[in-house]
C-alpha cells in the first residue's frame, strides 16, 4: 500500500500567513501541521509516500520535509502544475501509485488516533473506495455523504442543502478503480475536478464504496478558528497526560500550573503559565501571563503581556500589550509592542489581508 499527501492548494482562507508560507507548514502545538499527516501514514506502516506540491511553494515543502528518512519512509515529490482540484491531484499521481491500493490524505487534516483502523476496515470490506466520515454541525462546508441502510448512496461537494450531517473527511482509501473515475469526470462549476464527483462516479458505476466513522476528533484546518481549535485539541492530547516538561529555566517568582512543555534555552521570569501550553526553544516570557491552549514557537519575546488560546509563530515580540491577547494567530516575526512616545496614537504596519480587532 502507498500514500499520497497534499501540500499544495491556495490556502486563501489562512491569509495573510499563507502569503509568505505554505499553509501545511503552519505549526500546531509547535509542529508543522503536515507532520501529523505524515506521522499518521507512517504509523500505519506505509513506506512509500507521494507528496503532491504546486510550483510556487514546492521548494519550501521539499526543504522542510526532505527525503522522508526522518520518519523512516520514502517521499516521492509529485508536481501538480496548478491546484485544479483533488481528483486532479489523484490523476497526476497515477504513475507513482501504479497498480497499488493507496491512502489519499489531505495534508491540512488533523485526526486523533491514527489511520490504521480505517485501513483495516477498507481491507476487511474489500471495497474499491473507503471514505472516512465525521458527524458535524456545519456539513455544507464539506463533501457530504448520503447514507441509506448503512450504505453510501451519494456524495455531494459543499451542498447548500446537505442530505446528512456526515462530512467526508480528507482521508480516503482506494484501489486503482479511482483512476477510472478521475479520468472520466468533468470540472465542476468552480473549475475544479472534485473528489466528491469521483466518489459519486464510483457509486453510480456500481463500485463498492464503504465507510468508517471517526468517533474522536477530526479537524480540517481551513480557517484561523479551525487552526486554534486544532491547536487546543492537540495540546490537550499530546501534553494532556504528561507532567510539566521543563527543559528551560523557570525562576522562583514564576508559577507553572497544569500541563506545560518548555523548550531548551527558554526562560520564564516572574510569569504565570497555565497549561496546556507549549513554549519553544530560547523564547523569553517575562512578567507575563500565558493561559491555556497557547503555543508559542522558538525565539519569541513576551514581556508585560497576557496571551491565551493563541498560536504565536517563531521570533514574535509582544511587549507591554495592555490587554489580554486571545484567539489570535501571529505570523513569523510579528510584533505587538506599546509605543511610549508622544503623540499617543495607534500605529500599524500590517500585511495584505491582515485582521486587527480593536476594543
Ligand atoms: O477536509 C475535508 C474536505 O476537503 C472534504 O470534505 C471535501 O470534500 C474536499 O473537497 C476538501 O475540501 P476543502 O475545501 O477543504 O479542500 P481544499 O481546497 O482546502 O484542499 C484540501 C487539501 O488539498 C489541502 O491540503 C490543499 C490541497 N490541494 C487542494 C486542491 C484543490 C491540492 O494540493 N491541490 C488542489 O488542486
Amino acid at each position: 500500500m502507498k500514500a499520497l499527501i497534499t501540500s499544495g492548494g491556495k490556502g486563501t482562507r489562512l491569509r495573510p500567513i499563507t502569503h509568505t508560507s505554505n499553509k501545511h507548514l503552519i505549526p500546531i502545538a509547535n509542529k508543522p501541521m503536515i507532520h501529523y499527516a505524515i506521522e499518521a501514514v507512517a504509523g500505519a506502516g506505509i513506506k512509500d509516500i507521494g507528496i503532491v506540491y504546486n510550483p510556487d511553494t514546492g521548494n519550501e515543502i521539499r526543504n522542510a520535509l526532505g527525503s522522508g528518512s526522518h520518519w523512516d519512509v520514502r517521499f516521492a515529490y509529485i508536481l501538480q502544475e496548478s491546484p485544479m482540484g483533488l481528483a486532479h491531484v489523484v490523476k497526476v499521481s497515477q504513475d507513482f501509485i501504479g497498480g497499488d491500493s493507496f491512502v489519499f490524505y489531505l495534508g491540512d487534516n488533523v485526526v486523533v488516533g491514527g489511520i490504521k483502523r480505517f485501513i483495516e476496515d477498507f481491507l476487511r470490506d474489500g471495497s474499491n473506495c473507503h471514505l472516512v466520515l465525521s458527524k458535524v454541525h456545519d456539513p455544507e462546508r464539506f463533501g457530504v455523504a448520503e447514507i441509506r441502510d448503512g450504505k453510501i448512496i451519494g456524495v455531494e461537494e459543499k451542498p447548500k442543502k446537505p442530505r446528512s450531517q456526515y462530512a467526508v473527511t480528507g482521508i480516503y482509501l482506494y484501489d486503482s478503480s479511482i483512476f477510472e473515475a478521475v479520468n472520466n469526470i468533468k470540472p465542476s462549476p468552480r473549475g475544479e475536478l472534485e473528489i466528491s464527483d469521483a466518489h459519486h462516479y464510483l457509486i453510480r458505476k456500481g463500485y463498492r464504496v464503504g465507510y468508517s466513522e471517526i468517533t474522536g476528533w477530526w479537524k480540517d484546518t481551513g480557517k484561523p478558528e479551525d487552526l486554534l481549535e486544532a491547536n487546543r485539541l492537540t495540546l490537550d492530547r499530546i501534553i494532556g497526560d504528561h507532567e510539566p516538561v521543563i527543559n528551560g529555566s523557570v525562576d522562583d517568582a514564576s508559577d507553572i500550573a497544569g500541563k506545560v512543555i518548555i523548550g531548551k534555552g527558554a526562560k520564564i521570569i516572574r510569569s504565570s503559565i497555565r497549561g496546556p501550553v507549549i513554549i519553544g526553544e530560547n523564547t523569553i516570557i517575562e512578567n507575563s501571563y500565558i493561559g491555556p491552549f497557547t503555543s508559542i514557537d522558538y525565539d519569541c519575546h513576551i514581556k508585560n503581556s497576557e496571551v491565551e488560546y493563541s498560536i504565536i509563530l517563531e521570533k514574535c515580540k509582544i511587549i507591554d500589550a495592555d490587554i489580554r491577547i486571545e484567539r489570535s494567530l501571529l505570523g513569523r516575526e510579528a510584533e505587538i509592542v506599546k509605543c511610549h512616545s508622544r503623540p499617543k496614537t495607534q500605529k500599524f504596519i500590517i500585511g495584505d489581508q491582515s485582521i486587527v480587532e480593536l476594543v
